[in-house]
């Protein structure tokens, strides 16, 4: 087999995070502004491109894959792109959603070879989980949580994004209903991507030290010694079995170790999250129809451009331009 990608500072990559749609249902607060316009569709990679780019990813030692959008259950026929990445044989594959579809799409997304969710739930109060989404309804998003739980995944997150004064008063009810719900759950630090105007990040950040002390005043928090081999640090509590996870760009510097990059659907190849260092693998897609060993090329070299490490600063200015939706989370 293919030795594995390796950037200058020995790290390896064996992750990629499939961007299959810059659209979204939502509008949430943090990951993009109210008024969006979105990609025309040549720019956008089709779903055959992305199946490739997915191949000759694996044939390059990727072991992991995850969709994410912004929503990739808005994209036309995700379930072919779904059912043809199942048959690659990665060790694990995945999706970050929104939920809103998952009452419809859990069960064949499971059936086309999915493993895991992430499910976005920043809110268990209706008007406030309208209000940081802008367009979502709650109920929606629960029902779509139980339809996950019943498909039977090899496992399934809930991501919070705490925020000062929108959701921070939650986290109590957030983790009892994970427990209630035996389904992990993870507090993440608002990063700056993208100008937005509805609150001041720097002003409305809450670390993921503040969070654990909140906990902390219910359950008991056990730090686990298992690497994740990506941003979340997790912990358990004693009398329950789920797991809790901190995702802390701001407080917790985890780039030493990280293993992955990104493809936008524009088809970018992003090195790291917090800086702009892409090669368009589009053009390379295009240029050779055909031929994968230019494309593998082009991404083998890509490596060499993987920054050491990203720099948020926590005064919340905006360093990167992107929104999150352009990116992939
Ligand atoms: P796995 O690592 O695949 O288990 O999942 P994850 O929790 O990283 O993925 P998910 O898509 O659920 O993202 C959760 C949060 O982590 C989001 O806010 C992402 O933007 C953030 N995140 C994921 N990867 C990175 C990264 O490389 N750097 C930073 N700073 N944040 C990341
Ligand atoms: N900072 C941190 N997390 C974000 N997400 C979206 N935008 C941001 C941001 N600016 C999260 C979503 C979702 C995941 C893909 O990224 O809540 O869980
Ligand atoms: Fe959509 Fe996810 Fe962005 Fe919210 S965070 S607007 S659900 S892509």
């Amino acid at each position: 087999p293919q030795a594995p990608l390796t950037d200058r500072f020995g790290r390896t990559v064996n992750y990629v995070r499939l961007s299959v749609t810059d659209r979204c249902d939502f509008r949430c607060v943090y990951c993009m502004a109210e008024d969006m316009t979105f990609l025309p569709r040549q720019q956008v990679l089709t779903l055959e491109e992305i199946a490739r780019l997915a191949r000759t990813f694996v044939s390059l030692g990727t072991e992991k894959i995850r969709l994410t959008g912004g929503e990739p259950l808005v994209r036309k026929d995700i379930l072919e792109l779904v059912r043809d990445i199942g048959q690659l044989g990665l060790r694990d594959f995945a999706m970050t959603t929104n939920g809103n579809q998952l009452d419809r799409l859990a069960q064949p997304l499971r059936q086309a070879g999915l493993k895991r969710l992430n499910i976005s739930l920043d809110s268990l109060d209706p008007e406030r989980f309208r209000a940081i989404t802008r367009t979502g309804r709650l109920p929606q998003v629960l029902t779509g949580i139980d339809a996950a739980r019943e498909a039977g995944f090899d496992g399934i997150k809930l991501n919070v994004v705490v925020m000062k004064g929108r959701n921070d008063d939650e986290i109590p009810e957030l983790i009892e209903f994970a427990r209630r719900k035996a389904i992990d759950i993870s507090f993440i630090e608002e990063m700056p991507l993208g100008t937005i105007t509805e609150h001041h990040r720097g002003e409305s950040l809450c670390t993921s030290e503040e969070v654990r002390t909140i906990i902390r005043q219910h359950h008991e928090l056990v730090p686990t010694t298992a690497d994740s081999g990506g941003p979340a640090r997790y912990y358990r509590m004693p009398d329950s079995n789920i797991r809790v996870g901190f995702i802390s760009p701001h407080s917790h510097n985890f780039c030493a170790t990280c293993n992955r990059v990104r493809v936008t659907v524009e088809g970018r190849l992003l090195l790291c999250l917090g800086n702009e260092h892409s090669v368009d693998l589009r053009r390379v897609l295009r240029a050779n129809p055909i031929d994968d060993d230019r494309l593998r090329d082009a991404i083998t070299q890509a490596m060499d451009l993987k920054p050491e490490r990203h720099h948020f600063s926590s005064d919340g200015d905006v360093q990167i331009l992107r929104f999150m939706n352009m990116t992939g989370g």
